[in-house]
């Protein structure tokens, strides 16, 4: 239904799907959409195939948009993240008057929404931006919202973003992260936790198939099964959806006709980039994103292939199949730990940096649905923080410890079988590598530092006394303190 001289509650700009889907979600929940895309049969084709779903009021210039909207008004972008996304925030502003809201519900890098808000502010007009997780499918049936910029803001758009949320146990999956870009932020990072995640259930097919020798149809049963567990998870959930596929062309499993070679839009980079700028390992992560541009670098592997890169001693797996799947169940949940914990690590880290005082709990609780990254444990991860608002690392909650005293073996087992049987699995192994990082009592960080101080003079400090001392490598080898 569409009615020109009814005041909309909130306007969607930008109608590709995702657009569309999240204004049908708006219509379908009670409130009243204004539309508005740049090339109007967009509009024309969402009210003509869902126009009956809802009270739509679409408009065909940025202005007649504004005018359809009640106060403050409240506009939510929609279009490809870049220079489109400030072409419309510019035109947007130029329309509103003071106290109107512009929501970018595109997975912008968080530096920019921090300047877009500057920006937008002093304008007069208030700028949120919002990460929103689901995808497509999400869009339409309730995703994940993670909207930033300020508090005012959010009184008056919370209850119409709860509306189209997902909902978990009577929550919405939706809160207040945080000012200016803490939204965008944390979606970055619910991302780079998505490539990690993905990569960590790749490796652990490419375990089953390449070192069991299993079918990739046989693998979705295993999937099928983790899903009911630990795992339980929507990744877990579709990729024995995608590994029981069959290709329509020739039949055979989809999974072997699918090119492999990953590719991404750069959000895993943008978390990885910022992990490294704040000094926080966030190796899994790291790894994943590496792991898709290594799939991708296609020139470089095929010559290595017909290179004959040395494999060295392959040695066949020497266990029993089923002790193994569940070993690399175990992996791949001790793994999965990691980068959730390096994830929330980072995000503890932005936050004290850009000053958004964002609390883990409210992540751990809204993304328990709707989001590409939602998974059962999540509530055991908002239990952690519960009990220790300041946990060191999640993985040190008693109740996750307790998890990895029983994965740890496995976990173990899985990386040596891995690098036996020749078969690549960079986030299971670099994670224990982690993990036996943080238990180390003493690393090799301090040879690094002798070596610093060697070549460099950098200084170290020592183990019994304070203070920063040298070494008179080049003379007589004697100690100075130099602070
Ligand atoms: C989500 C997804 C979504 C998108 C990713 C995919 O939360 O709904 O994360 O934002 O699917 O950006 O990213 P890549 O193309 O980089 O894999």
């Amino acid at each position: 239904m569409t009615d020109k001289n009814e005041l909309a509650q909130i306007g969607v700009v930008g109608l590709a799907v995702m657009g569309s889907n999240l204004a049908r979600n708006f219509a379908r929940n009670g409130n009243t959409v204004a539309v508005y895309n740049r090339s109007p049969e967009k509009t024309h084709a969402l009210i003509e195939a869902h126009g009956e779903e809802g009270n739509f009021v679409p408009s065909e210039t940025i202005e007649d948009f504004v005018a359809s909207l009640e106060r403050p008004r409240k506009a939510i972008i929609m279009v490809k993240a870049g220079k489109a996304t400030d072409a419309v925030i510019d035109q947007l502003a130029e329309a509103m008057d003071d106290g109107d809201i512009i929501i970018d519900g595109g997975n912008a890098l968080f530096t920019d929404t921090i300047r877009r808000e500057k920006d937008v502010a002093a304008r007069g007009k208030h700028f949120v931006g919002a990460g929103i997780s689901g995808g497509e499918e999400g869009a339409l049936n309730g995703p994940a919202i993670m909207p930033g910029g300020p508090k005012e803001s959010w009184e008056t758009l919370g209850p119409i973003l709860e509306s189209i949320a997902a909902n978990v146990d009577g929550t919405p999956c939706v809160t207040h992260i945080g000012a200016d870009g803490a939204g965008h932020f944390v979606k970055m990072v619910h991302n780079g936790i998505e490539y990690a995640d993905m990569q960590v259930i790749g490796e652990a097919y490419q375990l089953l198939r390449y070192g069991a020798g299993m079918e990739p149809a046989e693998i979705a049963e295993v999937f099928r099964e983790w899903n009911s567990g630990d795992l339980d998870s929507y990744l877990i959930e579709i990729t024995a959806e995608v590994l029981a596929q069959k290709d329509p062309e020739t039949g055979a499993p989809l999974v072997d006709i699918i090119v492999d070679a990953a590719g991404q839009k750069g959000t895993g980079r943008w978390t990885a980039i910022n992990g490294l700028e704040l000094g926080v390992p966030i190796t899994g992560i790291a790894e994943s994103v590496f792991a898709r541009a290594l799939s991708s670098s296609t020139a470089q592997r095929s010559a290595a292939q017909e290179g004959q890169l040395p494999a060295g001693a392959i040695k066949a797996l020497d266990v029993d199949k089923a002790e193994f799947i569940e070993d690399v169940r175990r992996a791949l949940y001790a793994a999965k730990l990691i980068a959730y914990s390096q994830g929330f690590d980072e995000i503890k880290a932005g936050s004290e940096e850009f000053g958004w005082d964002v609390d883990p709990r409210d992540l751990a609780t809204i993304w328990r649905g709707g989001c590409i990254i939602r998974a059962k444990f999540l509530d055991r991860i908002r239990a952690a923080y519960d009990n220790n608002a300041d946990l060191p690392a999640l993985i040190l909650d008693p109740y996750f410890k307790g998890e990895l005293e029983d994965l740890i073996d496995p976990w173990r087992r899985v990386v040596v079988a891995a690098t036996q049987l020749g078969l690549p699995a960079p986030v299971f192994a670099s994670s224990l590598s982690y993990y036996d990082s943080l238990r180390a009592e003493r690393l090799p960080a301090a040879l690094i530092q002798g070596q610093r101080d060697f070549f460099g003079a950098h200084t170290f400090k020592r183990t019994d006394k304070p203070g920063t001392f040298h070494i008179e490598w080049s003379g007589d080898r004697s100690l100075t303190q130099t602070d």
